[in-house]
């Protein structure tokens, strides 16, 4: 369990704002900050859990990993490999290793195509089955790992409620024996009774083949119940990372304490530190230097304005980013 399959470093993505013709001859352009420079690892067989408010960047960072869009700055390895010095023929063999599940399967089910077409089309893609007969078994195996039957092969989308077609999306992405599932908000969507269900399945798939999860989402209750680590996202920048037991009942950066206030206690005999922020959510176009959170802290300092703290480790796999713990 101590290999890392997933280490990022640095990673910075800027989308840049032009604004309407007039602001642009004006010189007026706004610089988006949607990643700004985070570190994390992710260990092979291991879920780590992303959790941060609405904005503050997991599906860009989601996104970069799989290449979906390219970063402005920094490293992603996987197996310790640079994936963004790959060539595009790796690159291509590589995209089957990085799976990614949305939160919304209807839009990412084609609503006119059968089950059985969407599951064998990535099968056809990456030349892992050849004739019909073989597809179709696969695809078979998949829908019963998934826990549904046969009967539903030649069924269109519609046809499933939102748990059914999560299931299918989760098959999907497993076609073609992935080693790292990104989860963007996969349950979010879903009524919290079907949630846990999907999040029982994710677990059953993890261990029935070793696989490796980052695992995004803002509800806490669903990062506790998933994930061994948790980085803790804030406007761009991780805050805190660590296991999920210290995450929950030791945290020390403040902003990890202000969210804990809002979910009921795991260990009641022993309350985690909590906190209150002023104001609201701060805004990733051009923000001031030093730390994200420095309008709303109660502990902030001079320092605190100026300098952006790093994220730095302050005990065995537990990383903080604050001047003034
Ligand atoms: N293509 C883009 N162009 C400009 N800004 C973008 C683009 N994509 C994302 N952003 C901005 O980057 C920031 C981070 O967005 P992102 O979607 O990663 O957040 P998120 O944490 O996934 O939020 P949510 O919980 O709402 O899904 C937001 O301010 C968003 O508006
Ligand atoms: S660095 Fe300063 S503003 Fe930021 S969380 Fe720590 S004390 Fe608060
Ligand atoms: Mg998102």
């Amino acid at each position: 369990m101590s290999e890392h399959l997933l280490e990022v470093k640095d990673l910075v993505k800027h989308f840049t704002l032009n604004g309407d013709f007039v602001s642009r001859v004006a010189g007026k352009t706004q610089t988006v900050k949607a990643v700004d420079g985070i570190d994390f690892y992710v260990r092979q067989g291991e879920t780590l859990g992303l959790v941060g408010e609405s904005g503050c960047g997991k599906s860009t960072t989601g996104r970069l990993i799989t290449r979906l869009i390219e970063p402005t700055e920094g490293e992603i390895k996987l197996r310790g490999e640079d994936l963004l010095a790959f060539s595009p023929k790796r690159m291509r063999e590589t995209r089957k290793d990085v799976q990614l599940v949305f939160q919304d399967p209807y839009a990412s089910l084609n609503p006119r195509k059968t089950i059985m077409d969407i599951l064998s089309r990535p099968l056809e893609v990456h030349n892992l089955a050849k004739t019909w007969h073989e597809k179709r078994e696969r695809v078979l195996e998949l829908l019963n790992l998934v826990g549904m039957g046969s009967e539903h092969i030649d069924r269109y989308p519609h046809e499933f409620s939102g748990g059914q077609r999560q299931r299918i999306a989760i098959a999907r992405g497993l076609t073609v024996n992935p080693e790292l599932m990104i989860g963007d908000e996969p349950v979010s969507a879903l009524d919290v009774s079907i949630q846990a269900q999907i999040l029982n399945l994710f677990r059953e798939l993890q261990e029935k083949f070793s696989l490796t999860y980052l695992f995004i989402a803002h509800d806490l209750a669903v990062i506790r119940h998933i994930s061994d680590r948790v980085a803790v996202m804030y406007v761009g920048k991780i805050v805190e990372s660590g296991p999920v037991a210290t995450i929950f009942s030791d945290p020390l950066h403040p902003y990890t304490k202000a969210l804990l206030a809002a979910v009921p206690e795991a260990d009641p005999e022993k309350p985690a530190p909590r906190l209150t922020l002023e104001g609201e959510v701060a805004t990733p176009i051009d923000p001031p230097p030093g730390c994200r959170l420095q309008g709303r802290c109660p502990l902030a300092t001079s320092i605190c304005s100026e300098v952006s703290p790093e994220l730095v480790s302050v005990d065995t796999d537990h990383q903080v980013a604050c001047h003034n713990l």
